[in-house]
């Protein structure tokens, strides 16, 4: 069995031609600049986003970092802007991270996005509690919330161009359209148009955006596309919606999200595909709910963790095959696309690794745990530059 792992000299593309280990973007440093950068393929398209998480503006990840400087075009930070990171302690605002992460795109001349400013999730209790230890009033949900807003997207305004205002609003559950969040148990409905409306007022040109994952899927797109365009009947300012686009191998179909992506352009919004990974691991669960976890037994080991010595090529082709497929739909609506972003730069930096299921080896980015560029890699070249 061929196997494309780090620990070989070499491994095969799309279309089975070897490539050398020396055709990364660390390599082109020590002059081997043969493989373009990815974000040339799609420059007049739309802007190629990766994520970086805490250690790239600490100086920890100079691998994600090279990775992200020398082939995107949009930079997410995974974690170093959301509530529990910029405001953990009430009024103590912490922006060294994200400053320096909007430093280097800028240097590079990326794009820096925002992410994210009202989600349940990484935000820390205080937001939700009275003075009194009981939970908060509204009106003090609602100025701590415009607070936050207004301070944070204030202190990124005119650098900061794009911020996912809202995140993953709408409910799971069936006959539900808004989840049951502490912002919308304190604040009401209205919370998710009052939010839009403070990022507004503190950066009237940034593009806001509401995120959510398995919005393009036909259980959860109708609530989705009810709120969005509530908010537009509103006249709140939301110019795009953002599809996380957490994908597997054989889920979803990639005809039901270009029917979503037309939907929503439909109705007026830009599309941002904005955490876009492809796992390649078993899993009952199919979705970005971070509170669900799946364990696993030591004997579940093998069937549950199969690819933990290297990925088998073939199933590195059909990875490959599933990144040129949704890229060359997403080319298909460039004019509605504003940016497609990678969830990490390379395998190893992936959340995937450790969701839903701890401990497990995936492969579900564009580049190996050596920042080699994989199959998956040439093959969203070649949907770009046929
Ligand atoms: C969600 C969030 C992201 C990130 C991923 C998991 O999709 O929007 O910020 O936490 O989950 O890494």
């Amino acid at each position: 069995m061929t196997i494309c792992s780090t620990t070989l000299a070499a491994c095969a593309d799309i279309k089975g031609n070897t490539v050398p280990l020396a055709k990364t973007a660390i390599h082109q440093k020590n002059g081997q600049s043969d493989v373009q950068p990815l974000k040339s393929a799609f420059k007049a398209k739309f802007l190629l986003g990766t994520a970086l998480n805490y250690p790239a503006p600490q100086g920890k990840a100079p691998l994600d970092v090279d990775i992200a400087t020398s082939h995107f075009s949009a930079f997410t930070p995974a974690n170093s802007m959301k509530p529990d990171a910029l405001q953990r302690v009430e009024g103590k605002f912490t922006f060294a991270d994200g400053d320096r992460l909007v430093e280097i795109a800028e240097k590079c001349g990326a794009t820096p996005i925002g992410h994210v400013l009202v989600w349940h999730e990484q935000t820390p209790a205080w937001f939700f509690q009275g003075p009194d230890g009981l939970p908060v009033s509204r009106d003090l949900a609602l100025a701590r919330m415009r607070k936050h807003i207004a301070t944070v997207v204030g202190h990124y305004k005119g650098r900061v161009k794009q911020w996912d205002v809202v995140n993953e609003a709408v409910s799971d559950t069936p006959g539900e359209t808004l989840r049951q969040t502490p912002w919308l148990k304190a604040i009401g409905l209205d919370y998710i148009a009052e939010a839009f409306r403070a990022a507004h007022e503190a950066d009237p040109d940034a593009i806001l955006i509401y995120n959510d994952y398995n919005i393009e899927l036909a259980y959860k797109r109708p609530k989705a596309l009810q709120l969005l365009k509530s908010l537009l009947d509103q006249k709140v300012p939301i110019n795009a919606v953002g599809i996380q686009c957490h994908w597997r191998l054989d889920s979803p179909d990639i005809a039901e999200v270009e029917q979503s992506i037309e939907q929503y352009a439909a109705i007026g919004l830009k599309v941002m595909i904005t955490e876009m990974d492809i796992g390649v691991l078993p899993t009952k669960y199919q979705g970005a709910d971070i509170s669900k976890t799946e364990t696993m037994t030591p004997e579940q080991q093998a069937v549950m963790n199969p690819y933990a010595a290297g990925l088998p090529d073939a199933v590195a082709r059909t990875h490959a095959t599933r990144y040129r497929q949704a890229f060359e739909m997403f080319l298909r609506h460039k004019d509605v696309i504003g940016r497609v972003t990678l969830w990490g730069t390379h395998d190893s930096d992936s959340w995937l690794n450790n969701f839903p299921v701890r401990g497990r080896t995936d492969y579900p980015l564009l580049f190996d745990r050596q920042g080699l560029p994989k199959p998956a890699f040439f093959a969203v070249q070649r949907a770009a530059t046929p």
